[in-house]
């Protein structure tokens, strides 16, 4: 059961694992890479005991090695600790510790914590109180659970790292994220900040900060244990790119009405219209608040988009007319999570617009609009950032109270258009085409500049390659340079967003002899001066972005395939970044 909700949570960091044992003792295994690796290291057969824990790290402090491994133990073996996040004052801590005879077998923070629970129980508290008065001590983000030999209760603390419970017939879990434990349970609590939790296999108990037991709220999870696999797909990946015409159409859902033409977002009915907007993101998250941005902009919307890691409140106005968008399908990364923070201290109202229900970003933010995109496993953002998209045309119809015609038209054919492009899709023999090339160069303008981006994100991430993309206009001020016959350039040539211009720009490249792959609305006009075309249907200029993306997700996927990369967890990344 460990192994599998650990399989079910990798993607949140794979580059050790272990798990804890409980009978008379604490049987720790622990393996530096994947649950894999683990599972080979276990002994054959049925373990004693009914009670566990397990942990995949994305390392923090200290490289992955079996040692820096979680579970960490104290000097007595009887006590195993998990966490996730960073202790921050945990040099101090080992400094005290250690000077008071503890000895460290690890360079992680974690290990701090058992020794810290080991002291509290040499002075004769009970397992509950310690782990308590430990985490008193700890400063910095942490989601951390322990369990103790001769004893069937977990013992579980959060602070800005999430942890979710689940309530069984058969048993009680807890976890950093539902897929862990879905085929057990759809029962879920969400563990808020500084809050307790105690698990038997037939309890559960949540208290706060001081001990007072708290009536938590039991959420039902809508999607069952089958849309968490992946099917008769060979990557996650590949199985949530042909995802994403349900994904929109479950975005869409409700949310425009056919008779008056308008946009309901029941979520933002208590919303008061901003003067201004600006949306905090990262990673594909952030591509997405680029292409969010500009529709405001075009609405008459003054908004402006920052890379969460690199945004300060106090650096720029913020106050009570100012709607921060934090948009981010984790809802727990960290540098939004901060700027989202900072954001509502300096009296901005807040949006989270993200993927998960009960995430850190929809319990920090005022007001939430879910994109309803269903789990995503593979690291490569894909079917979300398709959800985010729409999910932002239909908040900027919001605040802008109008909602074109033609837009509607288009937001009602898209999921049919995205089946389109997935069936009719060349890209896999493109693929073949240009596995051995130096680098791949994106290029886009105005609505489709976002989508260059994300394109190249998506192919490094993927295939490790080197690729990079542009605002077309940028190109030949400087990153022509590398332009040659080995970098092929992907241009995404769509009427609404002057495709004469970039016409202009993929001369420019092929007079340096590089291939180019239109991307397309319009093959007609532009196949005579390209290489190859995948071509996308026409619909509304805002929304070809959308459309555009899914040939460049394709490109990336069946390029990394040929590679043989491992295309749900690229080396070196994580889906949900829980640190700054
Ligand atoms: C990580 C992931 C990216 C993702 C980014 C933001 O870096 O690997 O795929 O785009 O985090 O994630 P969020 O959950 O905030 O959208």
């Amino acid at each position: 059961m460990l192994l599998t909700g650990l399989s079910g949570l990798e993607y949140r960091g794979y580059d050790s694992a272990g798990v804890a044992l409980v009978d008379e003792a604490v049987d720790v295994y622990k393996r530096e890479g994947e649950v894999s690796a683990l599972e080979s290291a276990l002994p054959e057969g049925p373990v004693p005991g009914a009670t566990g824990l397990g942990h995949t790290r994305w390392s923090t402090h200290g490289p992955p090695s079996d040692a820096n491994a979680h579970p960490h133990t104290d000097e007595t073996g009887q006590i195993a600790v998990v966490h996730n996040g960073i202790i921050e004052n945990y040099q101090e801590l080992r400094d005290e510790l250690t000077a008071r005879g503890h000895v460290f077998e690890s360079e992680t923070d974690t290990e701090v914590i058992p020794h810290l629970i080991e002291e509290r129980l040499e002075v004769g508290l009970d397992h509950g109180p310690a782990f308590r008065e430990a985490i008193a001590r700890l400063e910095g983000s942490y989601a951390i659970a322990a369990v103790f030999a001769d004893s069937d209760t977990v013992y579980a603390a959060r602070h800005e790292s999430p942890l979710v419970i689940g309530l069984g017939d058969e048993g009680q879990y807890l976890a950093s994220d539902v897929p862990a434990f879905i085929e057990y349970t759809d029962q879920v609590i969400y563990l808020e900040d500084g809050e307790f939790a105690t698990l038997t296999p037939e309890t559960v108990t949540v208290s706060d900060e001081t001990g007072a037991v708290v009536e938590p709220v039991v959420n039902e999870i809508a999607w069952d244990p089958e849309d968490a696999g992946k099917g008769s797909y060979e990557h996650y990946m590949k199985k949530e790119i042909h995802e994403q015409s349900r994904a929109i159409q479950d975005c869409l859902r409700g949310r425009v009405d056919p008779e008056t033409n308008h946009i309901l977002l029941e979520e933002l009915a208590e919303l008061d219209l901003p003067a201004t907007v600006q949306l905090v993101a990262c990673g594909t998250s952030y591509h997405a608040a680029r292409y969010g941005a500009r529709l405001l902009r075009e609405h008459g919307i003054a908004a402006q988009t920052f890379l969460a890691s690199e945004y300060r409140a106090e650096t720029v106005p913020v106050d009570e007319e100012t709607l921060v968008i934090g948009v981010t399908q984790s809802g727990e990364t960290a540098d939004t999570m901060r700027a989202l923070r900072e954001a509502n201290g300096a009296g901005a109202v807040t949006l989270a617009l993200t993927n998960t229900v009960g995430s850190s970003a929809a319990r920090e933010c005022d007001h939430v609009c879910y994109i309803r995109a269903g789990p995503e496993i593979g690291v490569a953002a894909t079917k979300t950032f398709a959800s985010q998209q729409v999910a932002l045309a239909l908040v900027t119809g919001v605040l802008a109270e109008t909602a074109e015609p033609a837009f509607l038209q288009g937001l009602a054919e898209l999921p049919a258009q995205i089946q389109t492009v997935l069936e009719n899709s060349q890209a896999q023999a493109l693929a073949d085409a240009y596995v051995d090339s130096d680098a791949y160069f994106f290029i886009g303008r105005e609505y489709t500049a976002p989508v260059a981006l994300e394109g190249a994100l998506k192919m490094k991430e993927i295939t490790y390659k080197h690729a990079e993309g542009f605002a077309a206009g940028e190109l030949k001020h400087g990153p022509l340079a590398l332009v040659t016959e080995r970098t092929p350039v992907f241009a995404l040539l769509t009427e609404g967003s002057r495709l004469e211009k970039t016409l202009g720009n993929v001369k420019e490249v092929q007079a340096r002899g590089a291939p180019v792959i239109a991307v397309t609305d319009a093959p007609q006009t532009v196949e005579r001066y390209v290489d190859h075309v995948l071509e996308v249907p026409s619909t509304h200029p805002y929304l070809t972005p959308i459309l555009a993306n899914i040939q460049l997700q394709l490109a990336s996927y069946w390029l990394a395939n040929r590679l043989g990369r491992s295309i749900d967890k690229p080396r070196n990344l994580a889906k949900s970044v829980t640190v700054e």
